[in-house]
């Protein structure tokens, strides 16, 4: 039993983890991290990033992420592979680089073929594009070198570019804040309309899911939301979900009822496929000075583990 026991016992592909080095590297955090009972997928916290993986032009580097691959195929768990084209954790030879639109495309091609190309076979998922949107739904150009250089089309041609390397894994537009109805959540949804009718495919939306304890609201909000991208033809996932609570003052009570209630709005949706915690360790998590996650930092299990639990 378990979490990802019970999310297959409910009739999703999985509930899954970002795993890292870090955890690899830590053997109480990563005995946690190998028990298939709670998580039957992992996504590399940041081991497949560009930064990660072409580090310098055309030159490729997957150690790190091969050994979180090989541990996920060592236990039969499944890969979400993250994130091929994001304005962020990108080499500062890209960003750096004065390239021009055409030069900047085929940098972009070629990085997603090479990388795609690697982990041909082994990803159920990649996310292609992540985080391309501003909060009111227009596409972010400040501060990203792929919208401020090539613009919005940089979008449907890495979607192109992924499909042409691997044609059987799913491909996601990934983004956060897009948990409810708004700005934001149609953005993405003419989003995937704007890749559709560029004749590229796409087949998934994540929500990362980076949630606030005390700010989730109803599952209802949650369903509805869903339901407007399924509508869409797009299977969706929570892809990086965590619940901040402040570790000086938190509400492990609240926090409990808010994953529960998110695991819930899944649970009824049936083209929501899985959940993904972004770690599962407070003592490892990306936010600072918060306690987001269902373990402790002593690797102890809080009241959200029980109640994630239950909600399948
Ligand atoms: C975060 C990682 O957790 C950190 O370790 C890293 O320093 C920055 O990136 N959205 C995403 C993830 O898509 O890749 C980010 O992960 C969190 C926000």
């Amino acid at each position: 039993d378990g979490l990802n026991a019970r999310a297959v016992a409910a009739g999703k592909k999985y509930f899954g983890t970002a795993i890292s080095t870090t955890i690899l590297n830590d053997a109480s955090a990563n005995a946690i991290g190998k028990n298939f009972q709670d998580f039957g997928q992992y996504t590399c916290e940041n081991e497949m990033k560009f930064d990660a993986t072409e580090p310098s032009r055309g030159s490729f580097s997957y150690g790190n992420a091969d050994k979180i691959v090989a541990q996920a195929q060592a236990n039969g768990q499944i890969l979400r592979c993250h994130a091929l084209v994001w304005h962020s954790q990108v080499p500062s030879w890209v960003t750096s680089g004065g390239f021009n639109n055409a030069t900047l495309i085929s940098i972009m091609q070629n990085h997603i073929a090479n990388v795609v190309g690697h982990y041909k076979g082994k990803c159920y998922a990649w996310d292609v594009v992540n985080e391309a949107l501003n909060e009111d739904g227009s596409y972010r150009s400040s501060g990203s070198v792929w919208g401020s250089t090539i613009g919005p089309a940089f979008i449907p041609i890495a979607f192109a570019a992924a499909a042409a390397a691997d044609p059987g894994a799913k491909l996601y537009y990934n983004d956060y804040n897009c948990d409810k109805a708004g700005a934001k959540a149609t953005g993405a949804q003419n989003l995937i309309k704007m890749v559709k009718s560029y004749g590229a495919p796409i087949h998934g939306f994540g929500m990362q899911g980076h949630m606030t304890t005390g700010q989730v609201g109803s599952a209802s909000a949650l369903v509805s939301n869903m339901q407007g991208f399924t509508a869409l033809g797009v299977e969706v996932a929570y892809t990086e979900l965590d619940m901040a609570t402040p570790s000086s003052n938190p509400n492990f009570n609240q926090q409990a009822t808010d994953y529960a209630t998110v695991v819930s709005a899944c649970k009824q949706v049936a083209g929501c496929v899985g959940i993904t915690i972004w770690g599962f360790t407070d003592r490892y998590t990306w936010i600072s000075n918060s306690a987001p996650l269902p373990w402790d930092t002593n690797f102890q299990k809080k009241a959200a583990y029980a109640s994630i639990l239950n909600a399948w």
